[in-house]
């Protein structure tokens, strides 16, 4: 008759099936009922955001732009961000509108339309990428596939004496903009260059404690874009976080 195990190869048995367990549990749940899925990301966290009241409100003001849309957690982002911007001094800008999704997600987050004291600078063609801005190593991924939504977003935020749109190229159409701090910025225009000009020309401008978000950062094929945002931030001894959802996020 085999002997009976010592006790602590029994405890030792115990412990390896266990986490054997534990790692089966984990892939299974992970695999088949993530908490989080979609965007890219299947993640077994808790996104225990998606049901702030709060976050619910400003998620369907922005689904009133683009329907369907599922990027909660890249929304949540620019909603942490506006909430942040609203402790320091400075206006809002996002460079990359196209419906404004992430605009009316953040705005409606934080109320924007009453903080009278505050402008939304809102910058885009309005015609999609300037072709003559994408880069040689962009041009294999490249798609222009931008409707003009100007009237749009015109139509959107026209009860909101607080928001400014900008139709034009970034950046010769920033300098027409005479915004002096910024507190909120959000980069999301696809082309590596003027992503990178948008970034040389607010840096001075941020208030310190500022954040900027970087849309494309993390994406497959954004290399170019990516490149650029981290050679500004060496440049700016700063680095770049990048986050699970693909965005970077940079603080002033
Ligand atoms: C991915 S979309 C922006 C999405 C938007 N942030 C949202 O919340 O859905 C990219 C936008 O960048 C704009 N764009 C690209 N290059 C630009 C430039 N140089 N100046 C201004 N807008 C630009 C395009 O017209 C397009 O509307």
């Amino acid at each position: 008759m085999p002997s009976r195990p010592s006790l602590s190869r029994r405890i030792a048995y115990r412990l390896k099936r266990s986490t054997l367990a534990e790692r089966a549990y984990q892939f299974l749940t992970t695999v088949f009922s993530p908490a989080y899925n979609e965007d890219g990301m299947r993640l077994h966290k808790n996104p225990a955001f998606l049901s702030d009241p709060d976050f619910r409100r400003a998620y369907a003001a922005a689904l009133k732009q683009e329907p369907g849309t599922r990027t909660r957690w890249r929304a949540r982002t620019t909603q942490w961000a506006a909430r942040r911007a609203l402790e320091i001094e400075g206006d809002f800008v996002e460079c990359g509108v196209n419906k404004a999704f992430f605009a009316a997600s953040a705005m409606e987050f934080v109320n924007f339309k009453e903080r009278t004291d505050r402008t939304f600078h809102l910058f885009d063609t309005f015609e999609g990428v300037a072709s003559s801005q994408v880069g040689e190593g962009e041009r294999a991924a490249f798609k222009n596939e931008y409707a003009d939504t100007h009237a749009f977003v015109r139509e959107t935020f026209k009860d909101y004496p607080n928001v400014r749109i900008v139709k034009g190229v970034v950046p010769d159409s920033l300098r027409e903009a005479e915004i002096e701090r910024v507190a909120y910025l959000s980069i999301d225009m696809n082309v590596a260059y003027p992503e990178r000009a948008a970034l040389e020309f607010f840096w001075e401008k941020l208030t310190p404690g500022a954040t900027v978000t970087l849309d494309d950062y993390g994406f497959p094929g954004r290399d170019a874009q990516r490149r650029a945002a981290d050679e500004f931030a060496a440049s700016r001894d700063r680095l770049v976080l990048p986050l699970p959802t693909g965005q970077g996020l940079l603080i002033k």
